[in-house]
């Protein structure tokens, strides 16, 4: 790899000192270039909030308990939304500015040595590079260390002004509305990921002013008011640029979630996945999937979904919170919600698996079959035009076409009990609460609404009646 300027410059190779760091995320800010009624850091790509994505990677190189999260605008919001990560939240009331987001949190880094800065809508940015920043930072023993970047395209990010091409050291950040035509021409870019020594922040921060476009205390300003203190401010440049990207925009937003997506499913095809066609496949963070699987184009697989090996999931499926054991075949438009799949089952084309249902080994559920809260037992079939709800169902049964579960009297929900190999005729409806003993079979077109015992026949319908000659008779009468 090439090496960055200005990287490999050490200040002293003294040991560095063990000091207690915190992390700051700003996340305060409304997001005025989203025009959305939600607070920008939770805009979601790659199937998580900005905000929860900056949380991750701080939360892995400190404690929950020192991560503090700068939260203002829609602060309720905010705060509700991240509370299961366990960190902490300041409360920046009125937002005048990423240096005014600091001098809110004053209080609460008042323990500390140094705080590492992160932008809540950058949400690529990874702990390995943030914590080599840190440790440049404490190598340079510097007043502030500055992440940069060279982009391609630097519009609208400040430029890093350094005190000559070679140095560490910076002089200043222009931001983009502020900088001269040959400013603009810099491609080293501030990424707005930090680390300050605390000290030397809060000694100098009540410098900063507003005289700027926007009337807002620029955190970036701390680079010329640190220099001039004088104390050492020192960047260091980021190796992948690309995780410095911000979500200002819908469409920077887009362009973040497409590379997210894809990055996923780089993962999983490392790992031993198929996927065929993935810039169409939506595969959220936490999904995990076993080798030799195959997924099809445009599949959703979302939350916490996990799928064994040698299945295949084909076209436009949708699965959330879903376990699929190995070996399924999940035919093409199925609609999965908190359910489990067990080995070797077939699933659609074009079911609906909603909350609670539990399809056994070598199962069957074919087209337009629903089920919910339902135990479905091994190698038993629900293939076609079936609605089965709150129902044990036990194994080598055949639930004919047609067959519903009546699980509701309008009030409250009843259960429906199917022992083992059980047959249904078509176009039944069972009324729960009732229970079909072992071996027992339903005539088709049954109504059934008492239990039916073991090895026993029910049918529930209207005798057919035959009357020769009838509709002879009629059509000669015409
Ligand atoms: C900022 C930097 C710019 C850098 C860019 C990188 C400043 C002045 N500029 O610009 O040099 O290139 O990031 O992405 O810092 N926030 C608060 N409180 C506030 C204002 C903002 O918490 O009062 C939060 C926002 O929610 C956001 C973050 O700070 O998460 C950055 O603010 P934003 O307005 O997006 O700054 P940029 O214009 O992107
Ligand atoms: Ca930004």
């Amino acid at each position: 790899m090439k090496k960055s300027k200005g990287n490999s410059i050490r200040a002293s190779e003294q040991p560095v000192p063990l000091s207690r760091i915190a992390v700051a995320i700003m996340a305060a800010g409304k997001g005025t270039r989203l025009k959305s009624q939600l607070p920008k850091v939770l805009h979601e790509v790659g199937g998580k909030p900005l905000l929860e994505h900056v949380i991750r990677a701080a939360v892995r190189l400190v404690p929950p308990a020192d991560v503090h999260a700068i939260i203002g605008h829609d602060a309720d919001r905010v705060r509700a939304a991240m509370q299961h990560t366990g960190i902490n939240f300041v409360l920046q009331p009125e937002q005048r500015g990423t240096g005014h987001a600091l001098m809110v949190a004053r209080e609460a880094l008042a323990g500390y040595d140094h705080v590492i800065v992160l932008s809540g809508d950058a949400p690529m940015i990874t702990p390995e590079t943030v914590g080599q920043l840190r440790d440049f930072h404490l190598q340079q023993r510097a007043a502030m260390t500055l992440l940069s970047a060279e982009l391609e395209n630097p519009t609208g990010y400040g430029r890093v002004l350094r005190k000559s091409a070679h140095s560490a050291q910076v002089r200043a950040v222009v931001e983009e509305k502020a900088a001269s035509p040959a400013q603009k021409k810099i491609r080293e870019i501030n990424s707005g990921f930090y680390v300050f020594s605390v000290k030397d922040l809060y000694a100098n921060i009540g410098k900063l002013s507003t005289s700027n476009p926007h009337a807002e205390y620029y955190l970036t300003d701390m680079a010329a008011v640190l220099r001039k203190a004088p104390r050492p401010v020192v960047a260091w440049k980021a190796p992948h640029p690309g995780e410095v990207l911000g979500g200002n925009t819908r469409a920077e937003l887009a362009d973040i979630d497409e590379k997210m997506r894809l990055a996923k499913c780089r993962q999983l095809m490392n790992d031993g996945v198929t996927i065929f066609y993935p810039a169409t496949c939506v595969i959220d963070p936490d999904v995990e999937i076993a080798p030799d699987t195959i997924v099809e184009p445009y599949v959703q697989l979302l939350g916490k979904t996990k799928v064994g090996t040698a299945c295949r999931i084909r076209s436009h499926c949708v699965i959330r919170d879903t376990e699929i054991g190995d070996c399924v075949n999940i035919l093409p438009g199925c609609i999965m919600d908190d359910s489990r799949v067990s080995a070797g089952a077939i699933v659609g084309p074009y079911s609906r698996l909603r909350p609670g249902s539990e399809i056994g080994e070598g199962a069957h559920v074919g087209n337009f079959v629903e089920t919910k809260k339902v135990k479905l037992g091994k190698g038993s079939k629900a293939n076609h035009l079936t609605y089965l709800g709150d129902a044990e169902i036990g194994a080598g049964v055949n639930i004919g076409a047609g067959t519903i579960t009546c699980n509701y009297d309008g009030v409250a929900k009843h259960k429906t009990i199917i022992g083992d190999s059980v047959f249904v005729g078509s176009d039944s409806t069972l009324v729960a609460p009732v229970r079909l003993g072992n071996g027992s079979y339903v005539g088709a077109g049954s109504c059934i609404t008492d239990d039916v015992p073991d090895d026993a026949l029910a049918i529930g319908r209207a005798r057919q009646i035959v009357k020769e000659g009838w509709a002879g008779e009629k059509r000669k009468k015409k």
